[in-house]
């Protein structure tokens, strides 16, 4: 049931290689693609609703019709494999079982957005996948996929796989770039949109992994019958990747109609909290969204199921809401530690600030200082309203969406758990027991 589309194929055996990849459909979008014209593809994509599977969830099919395309100026596809958002797993699972529907969704987009070099840039700590991707490379190449001429068509294309050095901030579309040309890797102001100025300053879609392995089966089955099996806006289906106190963690395929609930508690997914513990709060999208409370994460403010998709997650916007973002689904059970875990968040984003924006470079240390104090018990209330004060200043106020990152989960953590930060301030010793799950200076 949770094998859908990206994943139908996963337990296949040597579905790594060509030769099975192929045996079981591999490569026939690619060859239906290849009687499109480019046009009629973007057509696909458009009408899939495929929505950006990095986070953001822009349109797809919108981003790439934004593409400049200037006369003689070449144009580029990267994928973005740089997948540092803690709590997310699930482009690594793709990129090490399954490489060649990568290969293969980065050719029919390279098609249709008619660039001829492209590029996977991979975080440096995925060490040992880049050479997953580079035999997949060589094999599509030996069997005419990609190089010159691919089958007769004219198109020639070369995928190149660039190693990132374990920067966060690299994940951030135009750092990526910059690291991509060899620069170090700080965000750019945008405007203008690598559609227009990407890399070199040539006109560039940055795509995630999952939304380009989405690619084939779009092809495929037709934009038509992948947008019928969504939500709304939700369509398609979506990876999830599951981790914290749960019985059965790991990557999942999701429908958009799934209950969060049966996602945590039913044995076909996450089959529920270890001993029996009660959920306490979940960051559902990956460490930068707000974290929810157990009664405003399995129900929205309305009363209503909350479910797995954009939309329902967002009910509420951040105040009694939160987003899917990556799809990192981090639950925490009722032995967990807010003011604990938000201080690991807060060191985790001042360690990654590159520090060009003075809000984001002071305010994350200042944030974590604080949090620290608490966490050790020399905290007072005015350390919280001091707290979301400072939070409150980066939130908008940055070059590049880590700034947001940082201050959102220490709002939504004081907005939903200040009592938790109270007691903690009366109570030095800490809530979590378990000492090992971050080691701090
Ligand atoms: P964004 O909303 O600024 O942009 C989304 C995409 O749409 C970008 O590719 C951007 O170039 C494009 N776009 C937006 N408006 C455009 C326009 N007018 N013309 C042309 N293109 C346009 O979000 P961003 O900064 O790309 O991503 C932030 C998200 O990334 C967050 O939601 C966060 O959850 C996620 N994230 C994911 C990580 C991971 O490991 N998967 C790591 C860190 C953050
Ligand atoms: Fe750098 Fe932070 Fe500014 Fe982003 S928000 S550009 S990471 S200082």
């Amino acid at each position: 049931m949770s094998k859908k589309l990206l994943l139908k194929n996963i337990d296949v055996e040597g579905i790594k290689t060509f030769e099975v990849f192929r045996k079981h459909g591999g490569y026939s979008a690619a060859e239906k693609a290849f009687k499109m014209t480019p046009d009629e593809i973007l057509e696909e994509v458009k009408i899939s609703g495929l929505r950006g599977r990095g986070g953001a969830g822009f349109p797809t099919g919108l981003k790439w019709s934004f593409l400049a395309k200037p006369e003689g100026v070449p144009r580029y596809l990267v994928v973005n494999a740089d997948e540092s958002e803690p709590g997310t797993f699930k482009d690594r699972y793709l990129m090490e079982y399954i490489p060649h529907q990568l290969i293969e969704g980065i050719l029919i987009s390279s098609f249709c957005l008619g660039a001829n070099v492209s590029y996977i840039y991979i975080r440096g700590e995925y060490s040992w996948i880049p050479e997953i991707l580079e035999y997949a490379i060589q094999e599509a190449k030996a069997h005419g996929f990609l190089g010159k001429n691919i089958k007769n068509t004219g198109y020639d294309l070369e995928i190149y796989v660039q190693r990132g050095a374990g920067a966060y901030v690299c994940g951030e579309e135009t750092a990526l770039l910059e690291s991509l040309e060899g620069k170090r890797g700080n965000p750019r102001l945008k405007p203008p949109f690598p559609a227009v100025k990407g890399l070199y300053q040539c006109p560039t879609v940055v795509n995630n992994v999952e939304t380009i392995a989405a690619i084939p089966a779009i092809i495929s089955i037709t934009g038509a019958e992948y947008a019928k099996m969504g939500v709304g806006r939700s369509t398609g289906t979506k990876l999830i990747s599951a981790c914290g106190n749960l019985n059965r963690p790991g990557v999942y395929e999701i429908d958009f109609n799934l209950s969060i609930e049966e996602f945590i508690y039913s044995e076909e997914y996450c089959g529920g909290i270890p001993k029996g513990k009660k959920l306490k709060a979940c960051i559902p999208g990956g460490s930068s969204v707000p974290i929810l409370p157990a009664k405003l994460l399995l129900k929205t403010a309305n009363g209503e199921t909350r479910l797995m998709n954009y939309e329902s997650m967002a009910d509420g916007g951040f105040i009694t809401g939160t987003a899917l973002g990556s799809g990192g689904f981090i639950v925490l059970d009722e032995d967990q530690c807010i003011v604990r875990h938000t201080m690991t968040l807060a060191r985790f984003y001042n360690h990654e600030s590159c520090g060009q924006c003075t809000p984001c470079r002071e305010g994350t240390g200042w944030m974590y200082r604080i949090l620290k104090k608490i966490e050790e018990g020399r905290g007072t209330y005015d350390d919280i309203d001091l707290l979301w004060n400072i939070q409150s200043k980066i939130d908008g106020n940055t070059i590049c969406p880590l700034g947001d990152a940082a201050s959102w989960p220490v709002a939504a953590a004081i907005r939903h758990f200040r009592d938790e930060f109270q007691w903690h301030i009366n109570n030095p010793e800490c809530l979590t027991k378990n000492y090992g799950i971050a080691e701090y200076a």
